[in-house]
């Protein structure tokens, strides 16, 4: 609600970067987010007087970054800076800040002149939507967000305290890289926060939203937080950026071709979602946040919703075409069983053929993974595989019920595949359900064959409640190559064909056997889903104690 109201306080209905601009211009220092803790605070001792000016002199410096000069820059880049930013993220006035007056430590290359207090990065804790989490907002103005040992020891800070309470850490990235002036201090500040990132992982959400470079250092750890969200035009990741690939390879390629938005959205999956600017960035990433627990310790926050449990949507009926060739959209079946059609698709851009993301159920979070026969058929690939792999194991470390739609004719053939490890890679797929002990509900809408049936969470890998449409279709393999095999000499393949479509293209093999637990209604589906996940809330199950399992990489 708040996002609403912030963003119709300085842009409707959408901000364009002129809008931004305008925005710009009227923001007055003074709303910014450092709460003078001192001012009012008076005393006789001329002396301490001294030192309460110094200490707000400080902390006003704080406030101003890099200075005036480089906040407009910022801003005509159709940038917010990294205090406007918090502002926008968290509930207003529940902001705090840590480490407003740390400064570098650094003597060399004439730095030891060249302070400015905060050493661009602003961190702290605040809410959103009520509930606590942790932020660093790098400050591209100070010293172009680069990564010193101080900069770097404030990170560290946040995210231990975020440990030790059970908070998500969000960092908003705009960095030009490592402080090249304090050489191997700076990477060890690097490692410091890698170090961080990994002990934190699967203990507490972690969030990276890119709103500028990012590259070098802060990239070689692209995929340690949980998910990366982007800001289209203006931020980028890369290892090494375009002129050291010219000078290296020859190649010739523009900073956004090599690692914008787009090229890891839809090319390389580094990152989860695009944004069109920090605005709606922001508002986004709070709608995300509110789907997530705080921790490992937590179960997702209620939301109330006036969609009825009971609601039926007759449209599944008919979602299925009579033709198993056809093509639906698996997302509508999506919108139609969560509450108030409200989807949040992570990965929307990359490998399409499956579709996951966050819904709700009667006010409760549910993780949604689906293939989707729209794309290939709903094949399952490598790029899917591991798309889907990751985000499973988000949800089962983070107590998120996990609710899969299953239309699937197989693994794609192919050397391409066979080459790049879809063995391999198809594995993690399957090592995640495996391994997960959430609650796990499966509803087959129609194909579900060979390899591909077991990966997706069927019965097999302790799916809780596995349902089957009656447009299902179990299988080791479609119709025609199952009749090419098994009748190979038959003269009359139609009737053989017939039969086996008649024997296996539908649910009641697999139900006779116990490995479906009912055949459901698809209008039903909704109701059916929020009934067992209030079924499985006390669910308790754990899985062999060992250091670590070693999941196919
Ligand atoms: C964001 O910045 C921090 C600090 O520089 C860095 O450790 C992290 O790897 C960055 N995130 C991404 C996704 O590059
Ligand atoms: C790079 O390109 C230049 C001119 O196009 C050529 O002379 C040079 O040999 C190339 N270098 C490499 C490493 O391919
Ligand atoms: C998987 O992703 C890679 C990298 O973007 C792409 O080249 C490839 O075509 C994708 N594979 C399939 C089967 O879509
Ligand atoms: C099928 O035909 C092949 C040759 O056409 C023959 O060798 C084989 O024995 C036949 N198999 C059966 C089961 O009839």
């Amino acid at each position: 609600m708040r996002t609403a109201q912030l963003l119709s306080r300085y842009a409707a209905p959408m901000l364009g970067r002129a809008r931004l601009n305008m925005f710009a211009a009227k923001a007055p220092i003074t709303r910014l987010s450092s709460v003078s803790l001192l001012r009012g605070y008076a005393t006789g001792n001329t002396k301490e007087q001294a030192i309460l000016e110094r200490i707000e002199e400080k902390r006003t410096a704080a406030t101003l970054g890099g200075g005036q000069k480089r906040i407009d820059a910022q801003h005509n880049k159709g940038k917010l800076t990294a205090r406007e930013r918090i502002d926008l993220l968290l509930d207003a006035g529940t902001f705090r800040e840590y480490d407003a007056f740390v400064e570098h430590q650094c003597y060399d290359f004439g730095m030891q002149n060249n302070k400015i207090t905060g050493d661009g990065v602003v961190t702290g804790y605040g809410k959103i939507n009520g509930r606590l989490v942790y932020v660093f907002s790098q400050d591209f103005t100070a010293f172009g967000g680069s990564l010193s040992k101080m900069h770097a020891s404030k990170i560290c800070k946040v995210m231990d305290k975020a440990m030790l309470v059970g908070a998500p850490v969000i960092g908003l990235n705009d960095s030009g890289g490592a402080r090249i002036q304090e050489g191997v201090d700076s990477l060890a500040g690097y490692a410091d926060i890698f170090q961080k990132n990994v002990e934190a992982s699967g203990v507490i959400p972690q969030i990276s939203m890119i709103m500028g470079p990012c590259a070098g250092g802060a990239v070689y750890s692209p995929a340690l937080t949980d998910f990366t969200f982007m800001v289209r035009d203006s931020s980028y990741l890369f290892v090494t950026g375009p002129d050291v690939v010219k000078a290296v390879t020859n190649e010739t390629v523009t900073q956004d071709e090599l690692g914008g938005a787009k090229t890891h959205t839809v090319k390389s999956g580094v990152a989860h979602n695009a944004f069109e600017n920090d605005m709606e960035a922001i508002a986004k990433l709070r709608e995300f946040v509110d789907f997530i627990p705080l921790s490992n310790r937590e179960s997702s926050p209620t939301r109330f919703t006036k969609d009825s449990k009971e609601r039926q949507d007759p449209v599944l009926d008919q979602i299925v075409p009579a033709d198993s060739t056809q093509a639906y959209d698996m997302k509508d079946v999506i919108s139609r069983v969560v509450d108030d059609g409200h989807f949040f698709e992570v990965m929307p851009d990359y490998a399409k053929n499956i579709v996951i993301g966050f819904g709700r159920m009667n006010g409760r979070t549910v993780s949604i993974v689906g293939n989707n026969p729209l794309v290939s058929s709903g094949v399952l690939d490598i790029n899917s595989s591991v798309k889907a792999a990751r985000f499973v194991r988000f949800c089962d470390a983070f107590n998120i019920p996990i609710v899969t739609f299953v239309d699937v004719p197989g693994f794609l053939p192919g050397t391409a595949q066979e080459y790049n490890g879809i063995i391999r890679h198809g594995a993690k797929l399957l090592y995640a359900y495996a391994e997960a002990t959430v609650p796990k509900i499966t509803v087959i809408t129609r194909k579900a064959y060979g390899g591909a049936y077991d990966v997706m969470s069927s019965k097999h890998l302790r799916g809780d409640l596995n349902y089957a449409w009656p447009t299902a279709e179990i299988a080791v393999m479609g119709a025609k190559g199952a009749v090419e095999i098994i009748f190979r000499n038959e003269s009359n393949r139609a009737d053989a064909e017939a039969e086996y479509v008649k024997k296996f293209a539908n649910p009641l093999p697999a139900a006779s056997r116990g490995y479906l637990d009912d055949i459901i209604v698809p209008s039903t589906t909704r109701r059916r889903i929020i009934e067992d996940l209030e079924m499985l809330e006390n669910k308790k199950l754990t899985n062999p104690a060992k250091k670590h399992g070693n999941i196919p990489l």
